[in-house]
């Protein structure tokens, strides 16, 4: 039986994003969410032209890494991601997720970031099937189903994402794959549960620990406690 927090033995991560964080004490907020317990920083990289925000790339990446010894979790929503592999592991980043929807050639581009020293991730928005995957989930670090239209945080939770989470845990399952499966977007001390229940193993959360009234700890805690209540418990 799997211990509380944990899906077969494995911890639950929970990897806050940055892009809900005050950037002008961005150091600040970054060691907070360290010292509450987050496992991952979850760094959003937004181009313009993927999607029509635009946030920060490799050199913002840099700084999160000197401020906090966690690893970076780069989600790169940008076109043409090969073009800054590079740039992202010398930013020291631990793990990078592109979008299946901005690359042709996506297997090739996983084993790219692997060579460079990255895990490799790949992301699916909302309409895009896990079929977009399926020949390549045996070489994913990490699976990112999107629970909103990725460009903003603070949206809300899209109930599609459950049984989404549901058939990608079949799918790295059926592949003998220990990937990761994260989940990003509207995810809070309300919908984490059932996230977990589905099969996540890594939860993104923006808005629900940067722009908690409560204060990061608390936040950090009660999506801790929403995570245990959801998974099996011990005998
Ligand atoms: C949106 C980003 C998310 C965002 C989530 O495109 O990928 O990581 O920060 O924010 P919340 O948790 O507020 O929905
Ligand atoms: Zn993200």
């Amino acid at each position: 039986m799997a211990a509380s927090g944990s899906r077969a033995g494995r911890t639950i991560k929970i990897a806050p994003s940055i892009l809900a964080a005050d950037f002008a004490r961005l150091g600040e907020q970054v060691q907070a969410i360290a010292a509450a317990g987050a496992d991952w920083v979850h760094v959003d990289a937004m181009d313009g032209q993927f999607v029509p925000n635009l946030t920060f790339g490799p050199l913002i990446a840099a700084a999160v890494k000197r401020s906090t010894p966690l690893p970076i979790d780069l989600h790169a929503m940008i076109v043409e991601p090969e073009r800054q592999i590079r740039a992202f592991a010398d930013a020291g980043a631990s793990l990078l997720t592109i979008h299946a929807e901005a690359s042709a050639h996506l297997h090739r581009l996983v084993h790219d970031i692997k060579a460079a020293g990255m895990r490799a991730g790949v992301a699916i928005n909302p309409a895009t099937p896990l079929d977009a995957v399926k020949w390549i989930a045996a070489d994913l670090d990490l699976l990112l189903v999107m629970s909103i239209n990725p460009g903003w945080g603070g949206q809300k939770f899209l109930p599609l994402a459950l049984p989404k989470l549901r058939e990608a845990r079949r799918l790295l399952d059926a592949a003998g794959c220990s990937a990761e499966l994260e989940v990003d977007g509207g995810v809070d001390h309300e919908t984490a549960g059932a996230c977990v229940a589905a099969g996540a193993t890594v939860l993104v959360a923006g808005t629900a620990v940067f722009a908690a009234p409560e204060g990061i700890p608390a936040a950090v805690q009660r999506l801790r406690d929403a995570i245990a209540a959801a998974a099996p418990q011990p005998l």
